[in-house]
C-alpha cells in the first residue's frame, strides 16, 4: 500500500470490535450449556482461526462470512470431540494459548499449529503450567514451539506464579482451572487484561481477584453468554496517535472499550500532553465503553515503564511514532514482551521508523526515541505483523512524501483499516 502525507485529519470512525473479547466469546461459549449470540463479533483473520479450530472440535458455530453476528451452540464442559486433522491457529497467539488451556481439560488428542510467525513464538509459558496440572503436552524444539500436541484429562489445581504479565497465559490456566480438582490461582507481576475474568464470572464461574492475583474454582457448568462486543482500543490506537501528532486533526472514535486494564495508551497520551475527551460513557458486553475525541496536541517526551506496560502492550510501537513528534526523549522500558509478539516489535519498530528518519535506538526491553524528528516517506516493511503494518501507515500519513508499506497484514485485526485511513486523511491518498 502507498500512503501520502495527510493534509488534514477529520472523521468519525466506528472502531472495529475487540479482538480479545471476540476470541473469548467463541471459546467460552463453546463449553457453555446452551446457545449464545455474539453481536458485532470481529470478522478478522485471527477470530476466524479460533472459529475454525472450534468447529473442527465439533462445536456448532453459525457465522456466515461477512455476518456481524455469530451463533454458538455450547453443549457443556465436556463436549469437544477429537478433530480429525491439525488445528490451524494461523497468526493468532490468543487462539493457540487459550485453546491449549481448554484442551488440557479434554481427554482427546489435539495438534495445534500456525503460520511461520506463530510457530516461532514461545509456547513453553503455557505448556509448563498446563503440564504441572497433569496435561500431556509435547512440542517442537524441546517442547517450546508449535506445532504442539496435547492430550488432556483430569487435572490438578495449581497456584502459579507467572514470570510475565500475560492474559494469554493467565487465561489458559484459568480455562484449565475450570477442569481441575480444586481452586487454582495465577499471580502476575502486574495485572494483565481482565476480559477472561469478566466473561467467565458472567457465565457463573467462581472467580476472585485481588490485585494481580486471580483465583478460579472448578466448575461443572457455565451459562451461555450473549453479548455485543465493544470496539477495540488497540484498533482505536492508530487514530489516537495520528490525530494527536498531526497539526490539523480532530477525530471522533465511536464505541471504544475503555476497560482500565487496556487504557495505558490514554495515560501515555496524557503524560505526553495530549488530551483525549471521553463522551457517552456506557457499558457494552460487560465492559466500559465510550466515544473518544482526539485533537492535534503539543507533545513532550515521557517514560513508559512498570504496570503501565501491560496496559498498553499492543500500543507501545505506536508510542514510538508519537515520540517522533514530541519535544525531548521518550523511553519505553520493562517491555521485553514486545520481542515475542507477531514480530519482534522492538526490532520491527526501530527498523521501520529509522528508514523514515526517526532517531530511535533499541533496548532489550523497549526503545528510546529522541524527538522531534522530521519523518520522510520511505519503502517500509510491515513484517507481516498487523500492528507494524498500521504503524507504517500512520507514520506515512504523518511524514513528508510517499510511504510504501509491504506485508501490512492488517486483516488480522482490522480488515477495513485502509478504507478508514482513506476517509480520515484528506489528501493522504492511498493506493493498493
Ligand atoms: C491478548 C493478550 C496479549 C496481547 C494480545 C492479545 C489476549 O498478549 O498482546 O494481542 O487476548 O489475551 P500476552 O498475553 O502475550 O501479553
Amino acid at each position: 500500500m502507498i500512503v501520502n502525507s495527510a493534509g488534514r485529519i477529520r472523521a468519525r470512525i466506528e472502531i472495529p470490535s475487540d479482538k480479545s473479547i471476540s476470541h473469548r466469546s467463541l471459546i467460552f461459549n463453546a463449553i457453555a450449556d446452551g446457545p449464545a449470540t455474539v453481536e458485532r463479533i470481529l470478522d478478522s483473520e485471527d477470530v476466524r482461526s479460533t472459529a475454525a479450530c472450534l468447529s473442527a472440535l465439533g462445536v456448532e458455530i453459525d457465522w456466515p462470512s461477512g455476518a456481524p453476528v455469530a451463533h454458538i451452540r455450547g453443549n457443556g464442559m465436556h463436549s469437544l470431540f477429537e478433530a480429525d486433522d491439525t488445528l490451524d491457529c494461523g497468526n493468532s497467539g490468543t487462539s493457540m494459548r487459550l485453546l491449549l488451556g481448554l484442551l488440557a481439560g479434554h481427554p482427546i488428542l489435539s495438534i495445534l499449529t500456525g503460520d511461520a510467525s506463530l510457530r516461532s513464538r514461545p509456547m513453553a509459558r503455557v505448556i509448563g503450567p498446563l503440564r504441572s496440572m497433569g496435561a500431556q503436552i509435547s512440542a517442537r524444539k524441546g517442547d517450546t514451539l508449535a506445532p504442539v500436541v496435547v492430550r488432556g484429562g483430569s487435572l490438578r489445581a495449581i497456584d502459579y506464579e507467572s514470570p510475565m504479565a500475560s492474559a494469554q497465559v493467565k487465561s489458559a490456566i484459568m480455562l484449565a482451572g475450570l477442569y481441575a480438582n480444586g481452586p487454582s490461582s495465577v499471580i502476575e507481576p502486574d495485572k494483565s487484561r481482565d476480559h477472561t475474568e469478566r466473561m467467565l464470572s458472567a457465565m457463573g464461574a467462581e472467580i476472585a481477584e485481588d490485585g494481580a492475583i486471580t483465583r478460579i474454582r472448578p466448575a461443572s457448568r457455565l451459562s451461555p453468554l450473549s453479548l455485543r462486543v465493544p470496539g477495540d482500543i488497540s484498533s482505536a490506537a492508530p487514530w489516537l496517535v495520528l490525530a494527536a501528532a498531526h497539526p490539523d486533526a480532530e477525530l471522533l472514535l465511536e464505541g471504544v472499550n475503555v476497560n482500565p486494564t487496556r487504557t495505558g495508551l490514554l495515560d501515555i497520551l496524557r503524560q505526553m500532553g495530549a488530551s483525549v475527551e471521553r463522551l457517552e460513557e456506557r457499558t457494552s458486553g460487560g465492559e466500559p465503553a465510550a466515544d473518544l475525541v482526539v485533537r492535534s496536541s503539543q507533545l513532550r517526551g515521557t517514560v513508559v515503564s512498570g504496570s503501565l506496560v501491560p496496559r498498553a502492550i499492543d500500543e507501545l510501537p505506536l508510542v514510538a511514532v508519537l515520540a517522533c513528534f514530541a519535544e525531548g526523549e521518550t523511553v519505553v522500558k520493562d517491555a521485553q514482551e514486545l520481542v515475542v509478539k507477531e514480530s519482534d516489535r522492538v526490532q520491527s519498530t526501530v527498523d521501520l521508523l529509522t528508514r523514515m528518519g526517526a532517531r530511535i535506538t533499541p533496548r532489550p526491553d523497549g526503545f528510546v526515541v529522541h524527538g522531534p524528528a522530521r519523518l520522510h516517506g520511505a519503502r517500509v516493511d510491515g513484517h507481516s505483523d498487523h500492528r507494524i503494518g498500521m504503524l507504517g501507515a500512520i507514520a506515512g500519513a504523518l511524514a513528508e512524501g510517499e510511504t510504501r508499506i509491504e506485508n501490512d497484514a492488517v486483516g488480522v485485526s482490522y480488515p477495513n483499516f485502509w478504507q478508514d485511513l482513506a476517509r480520515a486523511a484528506e489528501g493522504g491518498m492511498i493506493k493498493a
